[in-house]
């Protein structure tokens, strides 16, 4: 017999060999992510891998709307001011326009913030940690974090989940939503029905884990001539894609695949690609020394020749999200490119003098290269056709407190 059948929900499993006996575990609940026209809650890009199942946090769609509500509440910072989304701007294909973002109590992050595009498939988070290597463990760290402050929940914690166990509607006031703010405690007790207080600092981390995972983009003009429309891509666009993915330029290796990375993580791999590689920013003793606060992947592993390795980001919607680099000192692609070109920056004066392209940690795949001016616009064409506006413009991602303004190319 089938105990689930008639919940309509489980029914794969019911005919196991074992014959359904009620010894049998109970089949995990049924993924929100389905191939492109499987009809799934959320249907993948055609030709993306599934995402990695989540085990300790299902993603079930009641619990992305509760993470959608959460992500975008300035509530859920401690002084009222600011929420994960006013660093992650769905416009701007969720950064935040700044060289490097201000946390909520007004401190400088020594990073830019990072695009959320695809954050699901990231082998680990962050420009250069390979300690935290999922959606929860992030949002943890933002909720918590104290150099700087960003959401400043340490030390306030009970407070923080107090606001979300009776909100005020006079903490409302002003938004969208200040005539029906939303009703927390039903949602998460919809949400988390296992747990005896559904409203703790690890469920409103999951949450925000399940919401994350659904920012998902692979609808640009590059995707949409991959499968099969020949004039979705410029003529220039489809020029710089073989400057792109040609042996003069090397872009490819670092930035390759179906997420123009290679440090992915998704269902069906066997071993996770975490890669961190130096390109060359900076050089500031000749030894090949990043700027403070900005070691890269050294601060975590401790060794001297991780010093100034990152994880190459994403290039899928680049064009929104300038400044560059995890420190946003370029301002341009165009300025990028130049920077590759040289195979490494260099600085003549102030603090952070030096020659990036003789850094000793430098990658041997960052040689410099010569590259004509209609080649550079080409190479710029390209980057653009990695755009997915169905995803900037997505309603599902966007603000239900009407505080994020929509990009004005947006229907
Ligand atoms: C003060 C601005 C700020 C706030 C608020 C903020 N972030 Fe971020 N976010 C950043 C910065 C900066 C980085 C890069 C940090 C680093 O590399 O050290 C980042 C990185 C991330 C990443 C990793 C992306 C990647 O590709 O590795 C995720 C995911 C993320 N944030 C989610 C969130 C969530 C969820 C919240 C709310 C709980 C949030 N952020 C709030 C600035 C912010
Ligand atoms: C050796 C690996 C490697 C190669 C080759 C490489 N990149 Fe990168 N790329 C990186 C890393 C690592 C970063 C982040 C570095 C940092 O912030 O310190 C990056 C950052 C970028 C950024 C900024 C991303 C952002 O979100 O701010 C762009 C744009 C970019 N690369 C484009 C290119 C192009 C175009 C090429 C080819 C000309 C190229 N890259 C070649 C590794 C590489």
């Amino acid at each position: 017999m089938c105990l689930y059948a008639a919940t309509g929900l489980l029914l794969v499993g019911c005919s196991s060999g074992n014959g359904g006996s009620a010894t049998a575990p109970p089949a995990p609940a049924k993924s929100i992510f389905g191939d492109c026209g499987s009809g799934a809650e959320i249907e993948l890009p055609c030709g993306f891998p599934a995402p990695k199942p989540q085990d300790n946090n299902p993603v079930t769609m009641a619990k992305v709307t509760l993470g959608r509500f959460l992500f975008y509440d300035r509530n859920l910072s401690f002084n009222q001011t600011q929420s994960c989304a006013d660093c992650h701007q769905q416009d701007k294909a969720f950064t935040d326009g700044l060289p490097v973002s201000v946390g909520s109590a007004g401190g400088l992050h020594p990073r830019n913030a990072m695009s959320m595009t695809n954050v699901v498939y990231n082998s680990t988070m962050n420009w250069a940690n390979n300690q935290i290597v999922n959606l929860e463990q992030q949002a943890l760290a933002v909720l918590l974090n104290e150099a700087p402050v960003e959401l400043g929940w340490s030390g306030h914690e009970l407070v923080m989940l107090d606001r979300l166990k009776s909100p005020s509607a006079a903490d409302y006031a002003g938004t969208a939503l200040a005539a029906a703010p939303p009703d927390y405690p039903a949602m998460f007790a919809v949400v988390f029905p296992d747990e005896a207080d559904p409203i703790t600092l690890m469920t409103v981390t999951k949450a925000l884990a399940a919401f994350g995972s659904t920012m998902i983009s692979g609808d640009s003009e590059f995707d949409k001539e991959q499968r099969g429309e020949p004039n979705a891509m410029s003529d220039a666009a489809k020029r710089g894609r073989e400057l792109f993915f040609g042996e003069r330029l090397e872009c490819f290796h670092c930035h390759g695949g179906f997420n123009f990375s290679d440090s992915v993580n998704h269902a069906g791999l066997k071993f996770t690609q975490q890669s961190f590689h130096n390109n060359a920013l900076y050089n500031l003793d000749g030894a090949g020394l990043y700027p403070p606060d900005n070691h890269g992947l050294r601060e975590f592993t401790l060794q001297a020749e991780d010093e100034g390795k990152f994880r190459a980001p994403t290039l899928r919607n680049i064009e929104l999200t300038a400044p560059y680099m995890h420190d946003g000192s370029i301002a341009t692609l165009d300025e990028v490119i130049d920077h590759y070109a040289r195979g490494g920056r260099l600085i003549t004066t102030g603090p952070y003098a030096g020659d990036g392209a003789l850094n000793p940690n430098r990658s041997s795949l960052i040689n410099g290269f010569v590259i004509t001016a209609n080649e550079r616009l080409d190479l710029i064409a390209f980057l653009k056709s990695l755009t997915d506006w169905k995803f900037v413009c997505r309603d599902d991602l966007s603000d239900p407190f009407g505080n994020i303004p929509k990009n004005v190319m947006c229907p």
